[in-house]
């Protein structure tokens, strides 16, 4: 226990009636004693004056705190409790003379200062202490260290000095200095590693230099963040893509890479680029946020003369620096390379079609020429083509006349090409060619071949109908249409005769008009109902004709200009019916010829014997004299008008061949 001295510091001098101000110097902390400490006795000369009513009396913030109190007689000051510097470092306070409370003087002012001890240890502000140091740091870490010291300042009550005690886990190695009285700051020799360690824990410790040397620690939390210390690199060495050359493309390939740092953090997003940055006039990389592949674009056309494959060649880095520890030994950063691959892009060349020069060439020739002759195609235009990569197909001949040469694309014809085949229309034969290129895809064009056939006569005139009707009732004439495939001068027209050798035919029938494009077959005597052949002689205007035989159908048309139907009787008899009806009645007949005959009657016109027409036709047809007979001979029910239903070819057979007989009797 120390002894105190009544620190009595006697400062207040008079003079003349003024007070002087008063400092008292107290030391913080001082044990009080049950109050009893004097500080300091007040003096006034008034007082002794006047001693019975007059008193001291001490006013302000100590006294009303409880700090101090005065003796009202003696003037004696006392402390009554300790003081802490560090709370009220300094009093101010009123002393006076009162008598009956009045002031019996002026006051006097009176300061006390408390003196400081070491009683404050210096401690680490901001606690707890984290921070977040990232692993890219050099040197300085961001981790600035306040202390405070309560104590006064500029005191060694309050210099301190802080340095660390310890460090975990001890590398690398973690420095503190001091940067002022109140700061400190760490530092880092060699580099994190957040692979490794992610937490490190510094303690440190301020201490002061007062008496005593007091003390604290704390322990500082380091939190390892992770950087670009891992380079990206591609997972693949190959990548390939394909694009058509004038054609934009988003997407044309993705490149992935893999990089160890923490996803999502920018030394882990990827950047792309080209090695050859004139590359990115015609394609564009990006990265895509999500997978950090990169995606390829095509932005702009490129022209090649075919089909190649090109090269890109792609690099990669981090969005945030790659960070790498100097080398122990050398002090020296050696940064890896950057990972690069070359992409493969086949760029299609979009085909320009090889372009005849005229999409037509008409060929003209004359139509069953001899086959053999050939037609070169026109010429091709193509501005990127080699005329040896081309080849050319037939894609169009539907009569199969022709041929082509694949290489030369020359055009031949293999047979005989007729005009009036149903594969020609209007006198023309259209064939088509291709001309293809060896691009990808290959490309065409087309030419079509028009064979304009010139006509040759090599079709004969010909009856455009076998039948012709000739109505009884109306008059005898009958025209006789005629076909013929060619065109003038190879067709009508036509000249019209009879045919045959058989001069009575002349008697019965003639042609008017006998030149046209049809003839008029006109019977120059009225004829039964019923059918007749005549042959007819058909040219065309170079004389080049055919002998046809044209069947007349005779009856009667009524109103209208075709034979009615038939009765149902001749439709229902039987060939066989009609065969025993003739044998009835020529049973008849012998009996009435032989009667005729006999009777020296010799009124029959002469009948001819029947034209054969051969195959030409199916019956033996009827003669004139069919007609005459009904002048001759007695009313025949068969050869009334509706006759047709008995066939004529037997009629002449009979009236001919007994007719004949009996002249022959006659005469001889
Ligand atoms: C190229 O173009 C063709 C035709 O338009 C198309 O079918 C093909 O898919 C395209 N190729 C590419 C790689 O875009
Ligand atoms: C282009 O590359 C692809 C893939 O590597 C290959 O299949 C193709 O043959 C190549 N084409 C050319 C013209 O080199
Ligand atoms: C890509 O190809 C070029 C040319 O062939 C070559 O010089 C380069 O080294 C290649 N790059 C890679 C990453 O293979
Ligand atoms: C010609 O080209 C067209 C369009 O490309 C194609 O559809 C056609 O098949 C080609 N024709 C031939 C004969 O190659
Ligand atoms: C007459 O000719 C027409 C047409 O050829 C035929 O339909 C008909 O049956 C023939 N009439 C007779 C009686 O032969």
């Amino acid at each position: 226990m120390r002894t105190f001295p009544l620190l009595l510091l006697e400062l207040l001098l008079r003079s003349k009636r003024d007070w002087v101000l008063s400092t008292i110097e107290l030391r913080e902390e001082e044990p009080v004693y049950g109050g009893r400490i004097v500080v300091s006795q007040m003096y006034n000369d008034q007082k002794k004056e006047d001693n019975v009513h007059s008193k001291f009396h001490l006013s302000g913030a100590g006294v009303d705190d409880g700090f101090f109190r005065i003796n009202e007689e003696n003037g004696e000051v006392y402390l009554l409790k300790k003081i802490d510097r560090e709370k009220t470092p300094h009093f101010e306070m009123k002393f006076e003379i009162l008598t009956d409370g009045v002031a019996i003087d002026d006051p006097l002012t009176i300061i006390v200062d408390v003196e400081d001890i070491n009683d404050n240890a210096p401690i680490f502000k901001n606690l707890p202490l984290i921070f977040n140091v990232k692993e890219n740091t050099k040197g300085i870490l961001p981790v600035v260290l306040d202390v405070c010291d309560e104590d006064q300042e500029d005191t060694p009550n309050s210099k301190v000095t802080i340095r660390m005690l310890k460090q975990e886990p001890a590398e690398p190695t973690i420095e503190l200095k001091q940067l002022s009285n109140r700061k400190a700051q760490l530092t880092l020799k060699g580099c994190f590693d957040y692979d490794r360690i992610k937490t490190y824990k510094v303690t440190v410790e301020a201490k002061d230099h007062g008496k005593g040397f007091l003390s604290s620690t704390a322990v500082v939390t380091l939190n390892v963040v992770d950087t670009n210390t891992h380079p990206p690199k591609f997972k693949k060495k190959k990548f390939y893509g394909e694009v058509n050359e004038s054609q934009l493309k988003k997407n044309v390939l993705r490149v992935e890479v893999e990089d160890k740092d923490t996803r999502n953090t920018p030394g882990w997003r990827a950047k792309y680029f080209f090695v050859d940055k004139k590359e990115e006039e015609f394609f564009q990389i990006e990265t895509d946020p999500k997978t950090n592949e990169g995606i390829l674009h095509f932005i702009k056309e490129k022209h090649y003369e075919r089909t190649i494959n090109i090269t890109l060649e792609i690099g990669v880095e981090n969005e945030e620096p790659l960070f790498v520890c100097a080398d122990k030994s050398t002090g020296k950063v050696t940064l890896p390379p950057i990972d690069k691959i070359n992409v493969t892009i086949k760029m299609f060349e979009v085909n320009d079609a090889p372009q005849f020069e005229k999409e037509q060439v008409d060929v003209y020739l004359k139509e069953e020429e001899e086959p053999g002759e050939g037609w070169l195609p026109p010429t091709l235009a193509d501005p990127d083509f080699d005329i040896d990569k081309i080849r050319f197909v037939l894609t169009e001949d539907p009569a199969g006349w022709l041929t082509i040469d694949p290489i030369t694309g020359k055009v031949t014809s293999v047979t005989k090409m007729d005009r009036e085949s149903p594969f020609v229309e209007k006198g023309i034969y259209k064939a088509i060619i291709y001309a293809i290129d060896d691009g990808e895809p290959p490309a065409n064009s087309t030419c079509s071949l028009l064979f304009h056939l010139g006509d040759v006569n090599d079709n004969k005139p010909k009856l455009a109908s076998k039948s012709v009707i000739m109505c009884g009732n109306k008059g005898n004439k009958a025209m006789v249409p005629v076909i013929d495939p060619d065109d003038p001068p190879y067709s009508g027209p036509f000249a019209f005769s009879l045919g045959g050798v058989d001069e009575n035919l002349k008697t019965q029938w003639k042609l008017d008009p006998d030149i046209g494009m049809e003839g008029g077959l006109v019977s120059l005597t009225p004829l039964a109902y019923g059918n007749y052949s005549v042959p007819v002689e058909i040219e065309d205007q170079q004389g080049m004709g055919a002998q046809d035989t044209v069947n007349v159908i005779v009856c009667d048309c009524g109103e209208a200009d075709v034979c009615p139907a038939r009765g149902p009787l001749s439709t229902s008899l039987g060939a066989a019916g009609v065969g025993s009806i003739i044998l009835g009645f020529l049973i008849f007949l012998l009996l009435l010829l032989i009667f005729i005959c006999q009777c020296g009657q010799g009124a029959m016109t002469h009948i001819t014997l029947p034209y054969d027409e051969g195959s030409q036709t199916l019956m033996k047809y009827n003669v004139e004299g069919g007609g005459a007979a009904s002048t001759a001979m007695p009313t025949i029910p068969w050869l009334s008008s509706n006759g047709a239903t008995v066939t004529d070819s037997l009629k002449p057979a009979i009236g001919q061949g007994l007719c004949g007989l009996c002249d022959k009797k006659l005469t001889g």
